[in-house]
């Protein structure tokens, strides 16, 4: 359609019929079947909407979903929108957000979200809530696990890539969908790590760390966008103006449709901060915010009591109404209403096999290496092996997420995964060992227990075969309800059950190599003291298996590099690389009175935010800067040698971290990231690495909110982490 035709649609509609657009339902109003992914309370009052409601949510049922779309055209000239969490991934699901971060690699994240869009879109979606993109720093927070990690910079190249990945160059294409960029705003920083909980953050710190990943979906085009439940500065963010109007609207020219988060429509009036819901209505068309998602403050009852009011005009619902058309346009559903229902046969086997074949390198590309003692890997093929833990049989590593929709492919059971590797010639035993947790902790979502109780013989069983392996592999971590939504944990460690059982391996064995399942970064100092290896593959997906036995018998390496900082005891948290400079900086460690610090643990993390190993080993040299001075129009080149000196070929991501020695009255973080690169280097190789730099880079929000750079001392760091030291010093003249 034209923008006139859409107009003249617009104006051919009913208030009803134009607060029916603004209104998504949970598919229950309706007898249907979908996800519910929250408080759902039954008086939902909607039914003068039913028939002309404009987008459904979390339906899992393709053919009930093009039936729904038949029924209602009956009623509405206007087709309906499905929208459903598609977070990482479809029938091929991909490792959670955290390892794709891991992988450094844009492109690679880019073509997940490509295969994820190709999959659904013939399923009957046509918007994803994804890319989550909300910074966090404190990994008590459940929903770390959505996200791309503390880091501004790399969180901003994911948020890019995944947004091009789903929607491609055409929204109206058979196999792209729009995507929507959440939660806005800020929402990983609850000041006590509890999921909902209000955020507090200066204007600087937010301009500077928090809202740039927004922004980089919003400037590749994103179609929609989500607010989040959090208040910020007391303020809910749905309702926010500075957020949601000021910046987003106005500053960043976002023109997309802006949607609430479940129920929050709602959650205004008992936040206490508006007297009704027809106030909050009110208050959310003043934000922009387009649709309302399930809560039904878009009704008749609350919204239409408001236009009656005189506190909303026609004027502002068609404003909403028209981005809603929009949209609907941009997808070609006016065009053809079921081109989205085409069947997710139109994959042919030979496509899916080359989608799970991404997902799998995706494990390798996505699992961070964080010790290798003595080699221990990768494991020869004739060793004598043993499988310990409680994810051995465990054969669905694919989280909450993925558990919602369609025909998600679940994957193999390590012991099934090894059999597929016909060249392997040792022998292998599988052993549960213990449950993932005590189950007789009070958690009101519990893990399944593998033992079913009888724990006693499981663990002897496991401490035999240990006693007999050349290596012993442990399968271990996080349960997955123990992260996502509402699953905040004041702890961050790995079950003390768990933690038993390793314990009791190492007396028999030392040869021991963790796999690590999490959904945050945790607390691995005392595991880091019995296991000579650790791999971290988060949850790997449903390719998981099979990429975790291609790198423990060396088909891969794992090439991944931590997306967070992890923290040596749970109270360090919040814990990032990026802080800013005190005056009290603490570089001798624990014990150097009067400087930052605590007194019962070291000042560093454990591990470091972009920190990994690699099967080889890479040597930093000869850094280098092409001028010490730069200019505001300028561009110099910072190099450094990188020579593998080992035998295996391996890749190295190389990241530019940029330090502002100083700046007029405001502190500025003791380092950034500015750049990476992803570089494969043979054998024996040395290569040569380089990151132009110039002054745009340089730009912060000064005490003033201004964006600006100032002349000065720089310091440019090409490191293998972020707590690497070597710099070499550059002028902004
Ligand atoms: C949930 C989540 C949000 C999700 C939405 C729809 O509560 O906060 O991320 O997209 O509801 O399921």
């Amino acid at each position: 359609m034209t923008k006139n035709e859409l107009k003249e649609l617009l104006n051919s509609l009913t208030l009803e019929e134009k607060i029916g657009q603004m209104f998504q339902a949970l598919p229950h109003i309706f007898g249907e079947q979908g996800a519910i992914t929250g408080i759902f309370d039954e008086k939902i009052e909607v039914d003068d909407l039913i028939s002309v409601v404009g987008s459904i949510l979390n339906m899992y049922d393709t053919e009930r979903m093009k039936n729904l779309q038949k029924q209602h055209l009956e009623k509405s000239k206007i087709p309906l929108i499905f929208m459903n969490d598609i977070i990482h991934g479809f029938n091929t699901i991909f490792p959670i957000s955290p390892a794709l971060a891991s992988t450094f690699d844009a492109e690679l994240i880019k073509e997940t979200a490509r295969i994820t869009a190709k999959e659904v879109a013939p399923f009957g979606v046509n918007a994803t809530y994804s890319p989550m993109v909300d910074i966090s720093r404190d990994a008590r927070w459940g929903r770390v696990c959505e996200g791309y990690g503390e880091d501004t910079y790399l969180s901003s190249v994911c948020a890019k890539a995944m947004v091009e990945g789903y929607q491609g160059d055409d929204l109206s294409a058979d196999d792209t969908i729009a995507a929507c960029v959440k939660h806005f705003a800020l929402y990983g920083a609850p000041y006590d790590g509890r999921d909902y909980n209000n955020v507090d953050m200066s204007e600087r710190m937010m301009r500077n760390d928090y809202l740039p990943p927004y922004k980089a979906a919003v400037d590749a085009k994103v179609a929609m966008i989500m607010t989040s439940f959090n208040t910020i500065n007391g303020v809910p963010a749905t309702i926010n103006k500075h957020t949601n109007i000021d910046i987003l609207r106005n500053e960043w020219g976002f023109d997309g449709v802006s949607i609430t988060d479940y129920g929050s429509g709602k959650a205004c009036y008992s936040a206490g901060v508006t007297e009704s819901h027809a106030e909050t209505a009110a208050l959310l068309i003043e934000n922009k915010v387009d649709i309302d998602m399930m809560s039904g403050v878009y009704g008749m009852k609350h919204l239409g009591k408001a236009i009656k009011n005189g506190d909303v005009s026609v004027e502002q619902i068609d404003d909403c109404v028209m981005r809603i058309l929009d949209l609907k346009n941009k997808l070609g559903l006016f065009e053809d209403p079921y081109r989205y229902f085409k069947g997710s046969a139109v994959i042919p086997e030979a496509e899916r096999a080359k989608h799970r074949a991404v997902a799998r390198k995706t494990v390798s590309e996505g699992s961070t290496l964080l010790k290798n003692d003595d080699k221990l890997l990768p494991i020869k093929k004739d060793a004598k092996v043993a499988f310990i833990g409680p994810f051995v049989y465990e054969n669905d590593l694919t989280t909450h997420w993925s558990q919602i929709h369609g025909e998600r492919e679940i994957g193999l059971n390590v012991k099934e995964a090894v059999e597929t590797f016909g060249e392997l010639t040792g022998e292998y035993s599988y052993s549960v060992g213990c449950p993932y947790i005590n189950m007789n902790e009070a958690y009101e979502d519990k893990p399944n227990d593998p033992c079913n109780g009888e724990y006693e013989k499981y663990e002897a069983e496991a401490i035999k075969n240990a006693e007999n392996a050349d290596v012993v592999v442990m399968l271990m971590g996080e349960p997955s309800v123990f992260f996502g939504e509402s699953r905040s944990r004041t702890d961050i460690t790995i079950p003390q059950v768990q933690m038993e059982l390793l314990k009791k391996i190492h007396a028999v064995n030392k040869n021991i190599a963790v796999i690590l399942f999490n959904g945050r970064p945790l607390v691995l100092t005392e595991l880091s003291e019995m296991a000579k290896s650790i791999i971290d593959v988060w949850y790997p997906g449903s390719q998981g298996y099979l990429g975790i036995c291609d790198m423990l018998f060396g088909y891969t390496s794992p090439s991944g590099r931590l997306p967070f900082c992890f923290p040596r005891k749970s109270g360090q948290v919040p814990l990032y690389y990026s802080n800013i400079l005190t005056g009290h900086d603490n570089y001798e460690g624990q014990f150097s009175k009067y400087t930052l610090r605590y007194i019962d643990t070291l000042n560093t993390p454990l591990y470091p935010f972009g920190f990994g190993l690699s099967y080889t080993d890479f040597e930093y040299s000869n850094l280098r800067i092409s001028s010490d001075k730069l200019t505001k129009d300028g561009t110099i080149t910072v190099s450094v040698d990188i020579e593998n000196k080992g035998e295996r070929s391996e890749s190295e991501t190389v990241q530019l971290y940029i330090k502002d020695e100083r700046a007029k009255l405001v502190s500025r973080p003791t380092k950034e990231l500015k750049g990476f690169k992803r570089v494969f280097i043979k054998a024996g190789e040395k290569k040569t690495v380089s990151f132009e730099i110039n002054e745009p880079m340089l730009r912060f929000y000064d005490k003033d909110c201004n964006f600006v750079s100032e002349k000065g001392k720089f310091h440019a760091f090409v490191a293998p982490h972020s707590y690497y030291e070597k710099s070499v010093e550059f002028e902004l003249i």
